[in-house]
């Protein structure tokens, strides 16, 4: 099997996309638009998979997780109590000779020397007190630089006669220059990503809003609905997917980072550490591989670890296998603000390997900023940690009662509260947990839809190499995704299409089956070429229905050894599996079509 080279990988997977109907690019007869991408039928099947799976297996398949669908505009001070609308931004500057945008964090480091200039005097005489400074590699003439500089105060109008005050430095290792041409660029500037738009007709000031930048913070927002009217008591967990909008500064590596995505987040709410060693003594702390089934010693670690096994089983079970997956635990000073571990499951995609998905451990950062900000209580009574605590000895009530008393006065300095209202708060909050009051803790496993479409057409697509109907050597594309995520799950194709018992025979299978899974009907063609078509949509499952099937398999006469139609074994149809690994590829089975549809279910599911 041929490996293709990694960008190469990439190309060959784009333009499957677009040739196959997976991936088209957004507005595509009018020249695309930046950061935007469409599903065709393929993609769209295989991402109601990803999402289907996602959603049986966080919510449906469990007692302690529900379900919410919010809206992508919400209440504007929502952005502002989560900190999206101060500090949700990335470190942009322009070049100062063409306007490109770049990300400050994203540029290469180059060296070589940089000329630097204090202006230039026009052809009237007189001078343009405008620095500017370009870098070119060691060893080029200034020359080159001489005209970079020229172009630069061009632009800007003046009719050049002179540079000014050329001087040189040898630079190290900067980022100060745009790679492309050597021009300085603008000093970095946060740019907030969060896109804007207005409720109302009038475009003011007050009717700002914004595009949800992350599905998560309506969880919180609807936390105290959804805890009132579910029936659910911490530790419980609330599931929610949909779009995500980020005015991304460079969207690359096609769906991989986009400015219109969808994530599927669960916000997994736990009681504080404190209140668990209340009830139980102790805390439970994590060791290596899976913690198992929740316990009610675990505070916040195991829940984090649990939750990242439990995330990298999901992807197993799709057909990732782990040794296309990492675990990256963020170093402290890498983390957000609020959170205490983070640790993001990586992917090896063709470009590297990057973040597909974040498992945050986010203390209770986020009902207590909007508390704080809506004025709402946020916080839950929880009887069994009250009748704990009253059993505690006073040693013990007072441990317990300063670490959370030291918790909350940390996070309420953290956020702006004056040291003498935090103590007051703080004290209160304390003293609310001996009565059984705490605001939950949160583990939030974040995951992006589109990454995880890539990540699986990239871990499908293979070349196979084998013979065509001429009997000469083609290369051809087979996506060898797992059965529960490939878009089509079974095609059936009768053998030939102008015999009508054949093609009655794969109707009637074909019209079954869809009422179950994706199907599809192909009679176009020789069965060399469907087969490939197939191979190239990913689908795992074909079905021939052929002279067998209307006459029954030929077996052979022992006495005369011609081949003969039994037709007691009449009515079965040949499957031919293009499966996930080598083992099981290109395998084929014959099958009675009473049983069929129950063998597929049993593999798609
Ligand atoms: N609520 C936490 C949060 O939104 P994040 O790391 O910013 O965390 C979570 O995003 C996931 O969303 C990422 O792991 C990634 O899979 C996906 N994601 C984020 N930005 C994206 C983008 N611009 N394009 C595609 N997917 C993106």
């Amino acid at each position: 099997m041929a490996e293709p080279k990694e960008n190469v990988l990439m190309e060959k997977i784009v333009s499957l996309c677009k040739r196959r109907g997976f991936v088209y690019q957004s507005s595509e007869i009018y020249g695309g638009i930046n950061g935007f991408w469409d599903y065709g039928p393929l993609g769209a099947e295989l991402k109601r998979n990803v999402k289907d799976l996602w959603w049986r297996e966080m919510v449906r398949l469990r007692d302690d997780v529900v379900g919410l669908e919010a809206t992508i505009i919400m209440a504007r001070q929502i952005w502002e109590a989560s900190g999206h609308t101060k500090t949700f931004s990335d470190p942009m500057c322009d070049c100062l000779l063409t306007k490109k945008r770049f990300r400050a964090d994203q540029i290469e480091a180059q060296s070589g020397i940089a000329y630097f200039y204090g202006g230039a005097v026009d052809e009237s005489g007189a001078a343009h007190n405008v620095p500017y400074s370009v870098l070119v590699p060691a060893g080029k003439p200034p020359e080159s630089a001489r005209k970079t500089a020229t172009q630069f105060y061009e632009l800007r109008g003046i009719k050049v006669k002179s540079l000014e005050g050329e001087r040189s430095e040898k630079a190290e290792q900067t980022t100060r220059y745009n790679p492309e041409n050597g021009s300085l660029l603008s000093e970095a500037r946060p740019f907030n990503l969060m896109l804007q738009t207005y409720v109302g007709p009038i475009q003011s000031e007050e009717n700002i809003a914004y595009l949800r930048p992350e599905t998560a913070q309506a969880i919180f927002a609807q936390f105290k609905n959804v805890l009132e009217t579910s029936r659910q008591k911490v530790p419980f967990g609330i599931a929610q997917m949909g779009k995500a909008f980020r005015n991304e500064v460079t969207p690359r590596n096609f769906i991989f980072r986009s400015r219109e995505f969808e994530q599927m987040e669960l916000e997994f709410f736990i009681k504080p550490d404190e209140a668990i060693e209340a009830m139980t003594g102790t805390v439970a702390t994590p060791g290596e591989g899976h913690p198992g089934e929740p316990q009610p010693d675990w505070g916040w670690q195991m829940w984090h670890k649990y939750w990242v096994e439990e995330r990298i089983r999901f992807y197993e079970g799709i057909g990732l296998p782990r040794t296309t997956l990492e675990e990256y635990w963020q170093k402290p000073e890498e983390l957000a603000h609020y959170a205490r571990a983070t640790v993001d499951i990586l992917f090896k995609f063709p470009f590297g390997t990057q973040e597909l998905e974040g498992i945050a451990a986010r203390s209770d950062f986020d009902l207590s900023q909007h508390e704080r900000f809506s004025g709402k209580a946020m916080g839950v009574f929880d009887e069994e940690v009250r009748t704990a605590w009253g059993k505690l000895d006073e040693e013990k009530k007072k441990a317990l009662w300063q670490r959370y008393y030291d918790a909350r006065f940390k996070y309420l300095t953290k956020s702006g509260v004056a040291p003498v209202h935090a103590e007051k708060d703080a004290k209160e909050d304390a003293d609310g947990l001996a009565k059984g009051q705490y605001i939950p803790h949160v583990i939030e496993p974040s995951a992006g839809v589109d990454r995880l479409i890539l990540a699986l057409l990239a871990n499908a697509f293979a070349e196979i190499n084998e013979p065509d109907s001429k009997g000469k050597n083609e290369t051809r594309v087979v996506m060898r995704f797992h059965p529960r995520v490939a878009p089509i799950k079974a095609a059936v194709l009768p053998l030939l299409k102008n015999k009508p018992e054949l093609v009655a025979k794969a109707d009637a299978i074909f019209k079954d089956l869809r009422q179950h899974m994706m199907a599809f009907y192909d009679d176009a063609g020789s069965i060399g070429r469907r087969y490939a078509r197939q191979d190239e949509a990913g689908t795992p499952f074909c079905i021939t229905v052929d002279f067998e099937t209307l006459e029954g398999v030929k077996e052979i006469n022992p006495e005369t050894g011609e081949a003969v139609s039994n037709p007691e074994k009449k009515d079965t149809v040949t499957i031919r599996y293009r499966g996930n690994t080598d083992a099981d590829n290109g395998k084929q089975e014959r099958i009675a079509i009473s049983e069929l549809r129950e063998w597929l279910l049993a593999r798609i599911r």
